[in-house]
């Protein structure tokens, strides 16, 4: 177990497994514009190279993340910190733990896909040194059938200074 320290308190990050899947839902319902059931989590979380954490504190979940890695590469498929929760560290930490999950699993690289309109997220993720690599023209549909930019980020998870 991995207990971080953040401004509020102390949180904790664990795996996440198949009876997490309810909480991550809840999770992505109160804390993103976008909805997940506990079914379509728990198929993910269920393929073999998939893998998910969730930190809480005494018992309450704070946020998650759910990844994927195969051949070399991973990605983060979804990533959720509770309103109440946030700017006090756990999304990063929650990043840096499937950062470092991710190199165990033998990837060199993370990539993700962020809306280009969630400027919150993609202060996190310029913090922690993801770059831009491509981008889909008008991939999410927004509101009043406006659309939005996915970007495409990348990190490198293995450098020369060893990270
Ligand atoms: C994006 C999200 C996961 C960030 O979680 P968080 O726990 O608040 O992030 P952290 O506290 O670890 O923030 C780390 C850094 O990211 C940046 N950051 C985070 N929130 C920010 C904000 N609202 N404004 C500007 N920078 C922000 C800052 O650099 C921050 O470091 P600092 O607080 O020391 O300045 C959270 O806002 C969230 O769940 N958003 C809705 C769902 C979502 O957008 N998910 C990502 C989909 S790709």
């Amino acid at each position: 177990m991995n207990r971080p320290v953040r401004s509020g308190g102390e949180f904790s990050i664990d795996d996440a497994d198949l009876s997490s899947t309810s909480l991550m839902a809840v999770l992505t319902e109160t804390a993103s514009d976008d909805p997940w059931s506990a079914e379509a989590l728990a198929r993910i979380l269920a393929l073999p190279r998939s893998f998910g954490l969730i930190a809480h504190e005494a018992g309450q979940p704070l946020g998650f993340l759910l990844a994927q890695c195969a051949a070399g590469e991973s990605e983060i498929i979804n990533l959720a910190v509770a309103p109440a929760a946030r700017r006090q560290g756990i999304g990063g930490a929650l990043v840096a733990g499937a950062m470092a999950r991710a190199r165990r699993m033998g990837a060199q690289t993370m990539f993700l896909e962020v809306a280009g309109d969630n400027a919150t997220a993609r202060a996190l993720y310029d913090r922690i040194g993801f770059v831009q690599v491509g981008i889909r023209s008008g991939y999410y549909r927004k509101e009043h059938n406006n659309y939005t930019d996915a970007l495409i980020l990348r990190r490198e998870l293995i450098t020369t200074r060893g990270n």
